[in-house]
């Protein structure tokens, strides 16, 4: 009888990784997760969860010893006011985790390694129009990302390709785009624009006002984190070793998000746009082309279904907080 793999989840103190480990558990795995920071909300399910910083060799020879798989989720990153004001230290540290991950994993003897790069990889040159043609694998050259996180996203899927092309090494590379749900921060300046817009509609008065970053017309599709997870799944268990979009295909602008969270939240609110604020890129979507054949598969979630669920999380998760006023009998009755 085959052994059932070791596997191992950096990164499992965070947001994607603890919903992995989650699945991992259920699907009946033993899995070893690792972070520099426990989990926020809730205990994680892994058999042995260790603090670590992977920026260091000798943690992540540690990390690595008796492991069949490793799904590299370790990253410092955070939504796009958090990238573009920390460019050195995001390319140093990850640079650091991937490089030493990766060389520790092959001379541990892993037999695949799964590394989480980004949509932020893509030319910045073809994301000037909020109608965006969505991204195909193949547009991330010639090289022109997101300075610093995509830079060093791009250089670590570059190494992932030579370790396979040099040493055999099975490497498995996917480019999320914008993952978003419950347990996923919502607020200190790491956040998402999902959950960043959870929290000021959950915060604001009914027919009050809202904050915009730029005018809101810029495009971003978003995908439930059980799509992500299921797609990392099953993309460990491809032959796929080239890099593979994972996101949903859907594009709407940040406006059309506010107009779908305030919805579910029961409210009108008066945009107000801040020009002075970051946005990246002015349009950016998946082409699932290559995702719909390597897997059989693409993201299903809809998105005013993930929304309403991630939205409830993090008004729940506030008025635990103290900051919105509890719920009456009669409202947690409806
Ligand atoms: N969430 C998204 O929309 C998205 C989009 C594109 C790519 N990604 C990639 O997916 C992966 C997971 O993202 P996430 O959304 O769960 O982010 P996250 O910030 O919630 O999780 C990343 C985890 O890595 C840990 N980490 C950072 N530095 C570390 C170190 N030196 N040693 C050990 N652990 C360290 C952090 O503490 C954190 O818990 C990352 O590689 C990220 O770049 C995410």
């Amino acid at each position: 009888m085959k052994a059932t793999p070791r596997i191992l989840v950096t990164g499992a103190g965070g947001f994607i990784g603890h919903h992995l480990v989650k699945r991992l558990k259920k699907d009946g795995f033993w899995v070893r997760g690792i972070d520099v920071k426990p989990t926020d909300y809730e205990a994680s399910p892994a058999d042995d969860f260790a603090l670590l910083d992977l920026r260091l060799w000798e943690n992540c020879l540690q990390a690595t010893k008796d492991i069949d798989q490793v799904y590299n989720l370790a990253a410092d990153m955070g939504g796009i006011g958090y990238i573009t004001a920390n460019h050195a230290d995001i390319s140093r540290n990850n640079i650091l985790i991937n490089t030493h991950m990766l060389d520790a994993s092959r001379l541990n003897g892993v037999n695949r390694f799964l590394f989480s790069s980004s949509a932020c990889v893509y030319p910045q040159y073809k994301q000037n129009d909020p109608d965006v043609t969505p991204l195909k694998e193949s547009d991330a050259m010639p090289a022109d990302p997101e300075p610093g996180y995509g830079w060093e996203k791009l250089f670590a899927e570059e190494l992932c390709r030579y370790y396979k092309k040099d040493y055999g090494f099975e490497t498995r590379i996917v480019r999320f785009h914008n993952v978003y749900g419950p347990l996923g921060t919502y607020e200190g300046g790491k956040e998402k624009a999902p959950a960043a817009i959870s929290r000021k509609v959950a915060l604001a008065e009914d027919g009050g006002p809202i904050e915009v970053w730029g005018d809101g017309e810029q495009t971003r599709s978003f995908m439930y984190v059980d799509d992500c997870v299921e797609g990392l799944v099953r993309l460990m268990a491809s032959d796929h070793s080239e890099p593979l979009n994972l996101g949903n295909d859907r594009l709407v602008t940040i406006n059309e998000l506010i107009d779908i969270i305030s919805r579910i939240a029961g409210k009108k609110l008066k945009k107000q746009h801040d020009s002075t604020k970051p946005q990246g890129v002015r349009g950016r979507n998946s082409d699932n082309t290559l995702l719909n054949q390597v897997l059989g598969w693409e993201p299903k979630i809809d998105l005013e279904e993930g929304l309403a669920i991630t939205y409830k999380w993090i008004e729940n998760e506030l008025r635990k907080a103290g900051r919105l006023p509890a719920l009456t009998a009669g409202q947690m009755a409806d």
